[in-house]
């Protein structure tokens, strides 16, 4: 208990947590939020569930899915329960609102759920367990946003970090159970945002990507998401900026400008499209066109010399036609995204096509037109990467390669995962490399020298 905690200082009771994560970027820097809060309340972190008193699991609702691994990790854990009559278990994050009454009563695999916004609860609610209780907070909250809260990386390579910099969604998507699951949007104060950020550039960190259900709609007084952006690009010349995501409808002109002038405002854009006909995204509820989409990606692309796009492409979404899967196939293929998150459309209770519309497309129909998707996509990358053989790009050194101990990885200002060989360049590094080499995911290169982004850029512009 808590007093006991306190009062027997040779031995204190530290109780030990441990934290997994699913689900999107947002998520895991909601887990670095809740790492800051349990730490601070003294407990230690362990990076193994077998050791820990705690088990928290950050859990994502987008996709069933992504719900049914989360179901079968918490089976998993039962048996750990069965084992350890003291451990907790709990559920955070998108599943907690939905499935709370399920989780504790029936199954029995949880004592505790804490939604989104909730987090702040989380020490209350684990002493509530302790006496005996199930602890649940799933209220959805109009302000939070953890703004006086510094995260803690605990999880990451040092080198990149997020910055959650709004919460929640209004945009209803009629396919997308976010609104329900993190509540309505609201932007975190500029001046707590740009402070992450340079205690982040003081550690040594280079490359911060600013995360939003919706970034264009930051707002803060008169400060928008451009002015963040300038203002962020400004604090560390040296530090790299990537964003996620923005929305079609609303993408601000003068950002395109900013990323086209800056150095390191990176020349990558994901850029969400859903499906490519007019009827289908009537239908999402995306408040676009095609046609008005591709003219946004002409402008980008107008603007800003070799960018790199990326999307989030959802098929077999309701009534889908097969016409209308070969608009998507289409557009992919007009705009050659560098990248795409490509998904089989999953119903979710509460959203507005869950209410309105029938999940009608057959399971092997979404199947073969998702396998449609990704193969297309497939062979626009390897050629697009192929087209890199020969360029050189300022790659950030992530760290070891997965596949040699002898090279490094990291990305290109595009976002693509470059591998090279060691020589004396380090985790952390700008390095300058030529492509030597390419597959659909990676892009094989030799370093030429170490550098710097100003220096690079400079001479870019002499050239
Ligand atoms: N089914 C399939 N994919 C979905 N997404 C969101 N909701 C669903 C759903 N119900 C996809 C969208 C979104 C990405 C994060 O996940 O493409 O942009
Ligand atoms: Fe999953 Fe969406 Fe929640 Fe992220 S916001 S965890 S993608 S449901």
């Amino acid at each position: 208990t808590k007093t006991s905690m306190q009062e027997n200082s040779v031995h204190p009771v530290q109780k030990k947590f441990y934290i997994e994560t699913y689900g999107c970027q947002m998520n895991f820097a909601d887990s670095e939020i809740v790492n800051a809060i349990l730490l601070e309340k003294g407990m230690n972190q362990v990076t193994e569930a077998e050791l820990a008193d705690i088990i928290l699991v950050n859990t994502c609702s987008i996709r069933e899915n992504a719900e049914t691994k989360v179901w079968n990790r918490l089976k998993e854990f039962r048996g750990l329960k069965a084992q350890n009559k003291s451990l907790t278990v709990g559920v955070l994050g998108c599943m907690a609102e939905r499935i709370k009454d399920q989780i504790i009563e029936e199954e029995q695999l949880v004592d505790i759920v804490v939604g989104p916004d909730a987090y702040r609860d989380i020490p209350r609610l684990i002493e509530e367990v302790e006496d005996g209780r199930k602890a649940v907070n799933v209220l959805l909250s109009l302000e939070e946003t953890y703004a006086d809260i510094a995260p803690v990386r605990t999880t990451g390579n040092g080198v990149s970090a997020f910055v959650s910099i709004m919460r929640g969604c209004d945009n209803m998507c009629s396919f997308c159970v976010v609104p329900f699951t993190r509540g309505r949007e609201r932007s975190r104060p500029l001046e707590s945002i740009l402070n992450e950020i340079r205690q982040l550039s003081d550690q040594g960190y280079k490359e911060v990507t600013l995360l939003g259900q919706n970034v264009n709609s930051y707002k803060d007084g008169n400060h928008t998401f451009s002015t963040l952006m300038d203002k962020a690009s400004l604090l560390d010349p040296e530090m790299r900026f990537r964003f996620s995501s923005p929305h079609p409808k609303d993408f601000p002109d003068e950002l395109l400008y900013l990323i086209a002038e800056r150095p390191n405002l990176c020349n990558y854009i994901h850029i969400p499209a859903q499906a490519g006909s007019d009827s289908m995204l009537e239908r999402m509820r995306r408040p676009y066109t095609r046609d008005q989409y591709l003219q946004l990606i002409e402008k980008m692309k107008g603007i800003i010399p070799g960018l790199s796009l990326s999307t989030d492409i959802i098929a077999g979404f309701c009534g889908e036609t097969e016409e209308e899967h070969q608009q998507t196939l289409s557009l992919m293929r007009e705009v050659e995204y560098d990248l795409a998150y490509m998904f089989a459309y999953s119903e979710r209770e509460r959203t507005l096509a869950y209410r309105k519309f029938e999940d009608d497309v057959p399971e092997e129909v979404k199947k073969r037109r998702l396998s449609e998707i990704i193969s297309q996509q497939m062979s626009i990358q390897h050629r697009r990467n192929h087209d890199e053989i020969g360029q050189r790009h300022v790659v950030l050194v992530e760290g070891t390669s997965k596949r040699s101990e002898q090279q490094l990885s990291g990305r290109t200002d595009t976002n693509k995962i470059a591998v090279f060989d060691r020589k004396e360049f380090e985790k952390g590094d700008y390095v300058e490399v030529e492509i030597t080499g390419a597959t659909s995911a990676t892009l094989i290169a030799k370093p030429i020298a170490k550098t710097s982004l100003g220096a690079y850029y400079s001479a870019v512009l002499e050239a």
